[in-house]
């Protein structure tokens, strides 16, 4: 496969910039002013990041997940910096409990971070896990909710629940029930926080969806109808709906299909596609567990090339807006999905990465991870979308938006840049 990367690994800046970077990265120095504002002030670059309609302090997300089912993480991610957090997902249910993906709720505390090597030969991370969604009670996910408006209120870093609904295969109804039960409980919790926030919820089709090895038209169906079916049962109007895209096991132009499903049949409802979550490897084994996600190179080649095609194929229209994930190593890598029309990025396992992936020797693995991806001299988003900045031939004294980026495969081809 040719490299579908477009940044060169050799950042276009002068050396002033670069003597400055290093020397951002070596020391924080933006403890008084915050990260943000010292960005803009020294490097006249503005990182704000966008969920949906949902204005970020910066792009970098906290991805559903084991690192966002308690309130310490995520009062951690709030307090050291992080534009947003999802919340790990809940699994739906009806009034009496009843969950027909009762499967989804696996107890699995073990986690372990691997390295893995992608199909071209590149060395990335993976972790591998055996569990699923939330799993335990309804009652404590909706404390969980509660618990994270208050961080809001006392940080303002967004936080987003997640559910994954009931997807029927095609013999079966689905069951509005649960839809129904699980939407109007996260909207009571909300209405009942009063919190300066729309209602959010992100719904995840999960990865490990691939392994009941559904129909193309199955897929698609569930497309159609889901986010009607959450938003049917939303009373207010101030509300995002993001869906989350799995990768099945069909070929990149079944992808695109899906996220042009999305577009043509629910661009009235859905307010933010997440793209995409994890691979599947039906024949990896973990404990006594065959078939098992993965992430690394191989996703991100994966993701990168699928929405590549996409905005190649759809690109001139207005399209739902994109928030990244997938291997979201470096800011390099979150400019990479940004030039797809991605707006932010949801990260998992670069919070996992062994500690001497990180500078900073101090401070919660939110911190380090935030600091690396920000002013890594080689790869952070400051020194990438400095570097974009002289390429587009965009003058010293012009903010340079990171929000621009996702509009630039409109303006420039892409090609250009590499
Ligand atoms: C251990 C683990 C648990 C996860 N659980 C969820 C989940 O509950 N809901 C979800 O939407 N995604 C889940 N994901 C997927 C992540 O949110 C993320 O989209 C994916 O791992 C790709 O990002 P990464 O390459 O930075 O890990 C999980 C990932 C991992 C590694």
């Amino acid at each position: 496969m040719d490299n579908i990367y477009l940044i060169s690994d050799k950042p276009k800046v002068n050396l002033g910039l670069k003597q400055q970077i290093n020397s951002d990265y070596e020391q924080i120095k933006y403890e008084e002013l915050g990260l943000e504002k010292y960005i803009l002030e020294k490097y006249n670059l503005d990182v704000s990041g966008k969920y949906g309609n949902l204005v970020t302090k910066n792009p970098f997300g906290k991805a559903s997940g084991q690192l966002s089912s308690n309130i310490s993480q995520i009062k951690t991610d709030a307090v050291d910096g992080l534009g947003f957090a999802v919340l790990k997902t809940v699994i739906s249910q009806d009034e009496n409990s009843e969950s027909s993906m009762e499967a989804w709720k696996v107890k699995a505390p073990k986690m372990v971070v691997e390295e893995i090597v992608s199909e071209r030969g590149e060395r990335g991370y993976t972790v591998t896990w055996k569990g699923r969604g939330w799993d335990k009670s309804f009652e404590d996910y909706l404390e969980l909710v509660a618990k994270s408006f208050d961080i809001y209120k006392e940080t303002q870093m967004p936080v987003i629940p997640s559910v994954q609904y009931h997807l029927p295969n095609s013999e079966e109804d689905f069951r509005e029930s649960e839809y129904r039960f699980t939407t109007k409980t996260l909207e009571r919790v909300w209405n009942e926080s009063s919190v300066d926030l729309p209602f959010i919820v992100e719904q995840d089709f999960s990865a490990t969806l691939s392994g009941l090895k559904n129909t193309k038209e199955e897929i698609l169906r569930w497309l159609r109808e889901v986010p009607r079916l959450i938003d049917k049962y939303i009373d207010t109007d101030n509300k995002i709906i993001g869906v989350k895209l799995f990768n099945p096991s069909f070929d990149d132009d079944f992808q695109v299909e899906m996220v042009k499903t999305l577009n043509n049949n629910a661009s009235d409802i859905v307010d933010t596609i997440t793209c995409f979550n994890r691979l599947f490897d039906f024949n990896k084994e973990f404990e006594d567990k065959k078939g098992i996600a993965y992430g690394g190179y191989d996703l991100s080649d994966r993701n990168l090339r699928v929405l590549t095609k996409f905005i190649d194929e759809y690109g001139k229209k207005t399209f739902i807006p994109i928030s990244a994930t997938g291997n979201i190593n470096s800011g390099k890598m979150m400019v990479e999905y940004a030039l797809r029309g991605a707006t932010s990025g949801q990260i998992h396992t670069f919070f996992q990465v062994p500690s001497e992936s990180f500078r900073l020797h101090e401070g919660s693995r939110t911190k380090k991870a935030l600091h690396e991806l920000m002013f890594n001299p080689a790869n952070g988003l400051v020194v990438t979308m400095l570097s974009l900045r002289n390429i587009l031939g965009i003058k010293e004294e012009q903010v340079f938006r990171f929000l621009d980026i996702p509009e630039l495969h409109r303006k420039v081809q892409l090609d250009k840049l590499k």
